[in-house]
């Protein structure tokens, strides 16, 4: 569902009850902007593709579980309520062993896969 951003709404948004209405899995939704940047909730179980974004950094912020993301030289684990800022141009594939409850934060009109368009890319700019 498309929505305009409720900047000047003078409710909270609850995370926890956005991602109670999302149950899809790798599936991006936007539920606040800021300046030109979104932050996205998503629903993260098994194994996502290689992919780099070549004009942003991508913030993951873990809401809930553990989350691996790979690089081609390494991997940094996030824990529930850890940050981690993959540089742009730098390729990355998440992995969650057991479901994750992510927070995305990046520019508008960043897709989920970056450049490697396919099955797993997620429409861009929806709303919940
Ligand atoms: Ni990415």
């Amino acid at each position: 569902m498309l929505q305009l951003s409720p900047s000047n709404a003078r409710n909270a948004i609850s995370i926890e009850e956005k991602f109670s209405l999302l149950s899809e899995h790798w599936a991006p939704r936007v539920v606040a902007e800021m300046n030109d940047y979104q932050f996205k909730i998503v629903r993260l179980q098994g194994d996502f593709i290689w992919h780099t974004h070549a004009d942003s950094d991508e913030a993951f912020f873990v809401v809930e579980g553990e989350l691996r993301i790979d690089f081609r030289e390494g991997s940094v684990r996030l824990r529930q309520g850890e940050l981690y800022v993959v540089a742009k141009g730098v390729e990355h594939k998440p992995y969650a062993e057991h479901e994750v409850r992510l927070m995305l934060i990046e520019p508008r009109g960043v897709l989920n896969t970056g450049e490697a368009l396919g099955e797993r890319t997620a429409r861009n700019d929806v709303w919940i």
